[in-house]
């Protein structure tokens, strides 16, 4: 039977046995608390968005009231204080993402909280920590998490919880492109579709910090020149849509700037294209979204005669490698740039009770939206 610290004894609640820390509890759950001092330790209940089979998010998805779950001894019980929807949350649900959980299941994959409760023999985490979901695991849009101590990661309390939840999917996955697959110096360029995702936000201001360059492709839309705009302010140096490449020559475009050696794609069909009429003689093309759900076309001229290469990304296999400590150590760098301003991007927190419009902001239902993030 597990145990936990002294803060937490036990409360009857009718049929079911709950944990309180004592410093949260009102007075007369404390005395109720100790007459009833034998059970195991629990968390409390649970609000949470699942789903019971997969399908479209917004049809299945639904809040429920899940009961207590055992606090076993090197466990920890996280108040979870928000949480980002991402696209490959949603792909999750969708039954397209190639690792899911098995069904009935809690959506979300990263987020962040504060530490509620510790099982006896957990030692480097104290309730009042904050805490993100490293490396990230499914189930992080509810109110109360329990998980084996070694998938929380402490962090500093000064960073703001919209930044805390979302760095290890997006943020994690722009620096290891920058730094796994091309020897970036600072004066050489890189080119970027999807520009205006929370990964491409991200790249460019990584990028700038190195004195790397970046081209920027974004989509044609309502709101395109407002988007250029703020990229810049990030320190992009070019933005194109889509339809301002349709030119003989894109490199043309390239004024006091080196070819391309990375490229980076993150939509697929005719922005990869793009994206590779960049890239200098040799350079490399990195996949590692496809919100276009479009395939990538490569000319066999571009093979032959600029010799590229064509690299996939994917940030589930990194955490899953010898790279994960290091991962954990860049996610703390990255945290220190958001808190000194220096790493930024859009979000739009929203109060969990709204969580089904955010959800549909987030399937891109109202068209373009910032990232969402569930505040609990
Ligand atoms: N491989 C990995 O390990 C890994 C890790 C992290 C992220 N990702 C992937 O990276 C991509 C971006 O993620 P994120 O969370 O940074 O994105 P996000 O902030 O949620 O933004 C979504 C982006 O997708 C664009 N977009 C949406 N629908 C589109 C469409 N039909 N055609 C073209 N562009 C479209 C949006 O453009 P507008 O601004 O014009 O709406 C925006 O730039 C996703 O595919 C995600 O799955 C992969």
């Amino acid at each position: 039977m597990a145990t936990v610290r002294l803060l937490l004894k036990t409360l009857t609640h009718g049929t079911t046995s709950l944990s309180y820390p004592l410093l949260v509890r009102p007075r007369t759950q404390l005395f109720n608390s100790l007459r009833a001092f034998s059970a195991a330790a629990l968390s409390p209940p649970s609000t949470a968005v699942v789903y019971d089979h997969q399908g479209p998010p917004d049809t299945i998805t639904r809040i429920k009231e899940l009961p207590p779950v055992e606090i076993k001894q090197t466990d920890v019980c996280v108040r979870m204080l928000a949480a980002p929807i991402n696209p490959s949350d949603i792909n999750r649900i969708e039954g397209v993402y190639p690792v899911r959980p098995p069904v009935p299941a809690v959506g979300g994959y990263e987020g962040v909280g504060e530490v509620y409760a510790i099982g006896s023999e957990v030692k480097s985490i104290s309730p009042g920590d904050l805490v993100i979901s490293f490396p990230p695991s499914s189930g992080t849009w509810q109110t109360y998490v329990v998980k084996e101590q070694s998938v929380w990661h402490k962090i500093d309390k000064s960073i703001p919880i919209e930044y805390a939840a979302t760095v290890t999917v997006n943020p994690l996955t722009a620096l290891r492109m920058l730094e796994d697959f091309v020897d970036l110096k600072s004066g050489d360029s890189i080119v970027q579709n999807g520009a205006t995702s929370i990964v491409g936000q991200c790249i460019i201001q990584l990028a700038r910090d190195r004195g790397i360059h970046t081209i920027n492709v974004i989509r044609d839309r309502v709101g395109s020149d407002e988007a250029k705009q703020k990229l810049k302010k990030l320190g992009a140096d070019e933005v194109y849509t889509e339809s301002q490449l349709e030119v003989k020559n894109i490199k043309n475009l390239l004024v006091n700037m080196p070819e391309p050696a990375l490229g980076l794609n993150c939509v697929g069909g005719n922005a990869a294209s793009l994206v590779l009429k960049f890239l200098r003689q040799g350079g490399t093309m990195v996949t590692y979204g496809g919100m276009s759900k479009k395939p990538i076309t490569v000319s066999t001229t571009s093979f032959i005669f600029k010799d590229l290469s064509l690299r996939g990304f994917w940030l589930q296999k990194c955490l899953s490698s010898d790279k994960a400590k290091e991962c954990r150590s860049m996610i703390d760098y990255l945290l220190g740039l958001s808190r000194e301003g220096k790493l930024i991007y859009d979000m739009e927190l929203v109060p969990f009770n709204n969580f089904h419009s955010a959800l549909d902001k987030a399937l891109g239902k109202q068209g373009s939206q910032p990232k969402q993030v569930i505040k609990f």
